[in-house]
């Protein structure tokens, strides 16, 4: 029997990898063609349409769960306007930001800017308000009669930033054509939450949506199909089991009908099974794959919670199974011991119900006759105490309470 390192390290040299490409199975990869979505891609093409005879197309808000393909088919029709508009002499702009990438309204302002050509000494990234920001990105549009398209990606993240600055932004860029004298702005929202409307005002929604597209989740079948072209593509022939196949498009499916989670899922399975050593990717390596992309997934949000958020998951580690109000308790006794100013009952309360929705524990009302009701908090099934403490060990202010 070879050395398990030395056999690794084989299998690397001769090749005998199951991957042969994986940058094909990185969510950033963009596939040659784009399956199941000709309806959808019709409709944003069409709605865009009329910036090639230089008219102002309508407003449009696309929806859909994450990973139904949305920005995939927004980016392609895109690509397919310019190519387009390339030989051509119009003043067309067409314009792309993802809005996740954003922190400030006046960060966002500024990256539209730079795409429409404005340099760093136009439209400086500090030390401008933000209604100068605006009115400089809306000369620039003026000046060069742009017909501009603006792709607002993950709206729902600048309607968070809206929400928290109070400064409507959005609003304002829905009713900017009023203030142009020459060229247009088209909005293009992109959103992955069906509440997302709620969030908005009125007026803006209505504007927004003045065209809309649906993106519905896959069925299985058809991410078996997208996955498919991947295998081919990224992996050696044959060597991923019709089963574990199968495997991946059901789980996918099952959750939501989200294709990045497949495909991500496949690429996982195939680590996996090379690292075994496997000659072909079974379903128990999808299975596996399936719960490291969980663990994974809940390290980091346990990762990306603040200081008092993992005060509160402490509470909650130490007193599995209690009330609101028990759990508050705990987490002020918390407080004291590591000398941090508390937070309100009300503040804990609102905490726990986000804690709650990030899935890494579960709340059950409990009815306690006359005196009505309390929610019960217990930790999710595979966030043990061990795990929390594996991870907050390294916080320094954390140190003593686990
Ligand atoms: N129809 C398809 N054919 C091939 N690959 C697809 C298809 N739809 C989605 N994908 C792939 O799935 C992943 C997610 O797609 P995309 O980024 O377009 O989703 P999205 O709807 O924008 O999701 P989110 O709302 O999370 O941004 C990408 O890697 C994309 O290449
Ligand atoms: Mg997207």
């Amino acid at each position: 029997m070879t050395d398990p390192v030395d056999r690794l390290l084989d299998a690397a040299e001769s090749g005998k990898s199951l991957i042969k490409n994986r940058d094909i199975l990185q969510t950033t990869y963009v596939p040659a063609t784009i399956q199941h979505r000709d309806e959808e891609a019709k409709i944003v093409a069409q709605s865009l349409l009329p910036i090639l005879k230089q008219s102002r197309p309508s407003n449009l808000l696309v929806y859909g769960k994450p990973g139904t393909g949305k920005t995939l088919v927004v980016k392609k029709v895109l690509s397919k306007i310019q190519e387009r508009v390339k030989k051509s002499n119009f003043p067309i702009k067409l314009v792309y930001s993802n809005s996740i990438e954003e922190t400030s309204l006046s960060g966002f302002l500024v990256s539209l800017g730079r795409q429409l050509g404005l340099t760093a000494k136009e439209l400086p990234i500090t030390g401008l308000a933000l209604d100068e920001v605006f009115k400089r990105v809306l000369n620039k549009i003026d000046e060069g009669k742009l017909n501009t398209i603006f792709v607002i990606d993950e709206i729902d993240n600048l309607a968070d930033l809206v929400a928290k600055s109070g400064k409507d932004v959005l609003y304002q860029l829905t009713r900017a054509n009023e203030r142009l004298k020459q060229g247009s702005i088209t909005l293009v929202g992109i959103s992955n939450t069906l509440t997302f409307k709620e969030k908005l005002d009125p007026r803006v929604i209505s504007s927004l949506g003045e065209e809309e597209v649906v993106f519905t989740n896959y069925n299985p079948n058809q991410i078996k199909k997208i996955l498919e072209e991947r295998i081919n593509e990224a992996f050696i022939d044959n060597s991923v089991e019709e089963g574990a196949l199968n495997l991946c498009a059901a789980k996918a499916a099952s959750v939501s009908g989200d294709a990045r989670r497949a495909i991500a899922l496949l690429r996982v399975a195939g680590e996996i099974a090379e690292r075994q050593q496997s000659d072909k990717v079974k379903p128990k390596h999808v299975e596996e794959a399936a719960k490291k992309i969980e663990e994974d997934k809940e390290d980091t949000t346990l990762k990306s919670y603040t200081l008092h958020e993992r005060l509160v998951m402490v509470a909650i580690m130490k007193a599995n199974g209690s009330s609101t109000g028990e759990i508050y308790s705990t987490y002020k006794n918390l407080c004291k011991i590591t000398r941090q100013e508390e937070l309100t009952n009300r503040r804990i309360t609102q905490m726990l119900s986000e804690i709650e929705l990030d899935g890494l524990i579960t709340g059950k009302i409990i009815r306690q006759g006359i005196h009505g009701r309390t929610k019960k908090h217990t930790l999710g099934t595979s966030i043990t105490p061990k795990k929390i403490k594996k991870i907050y060990e390294k916080d320094l202010i954390l140190q003593d309470i686990l």
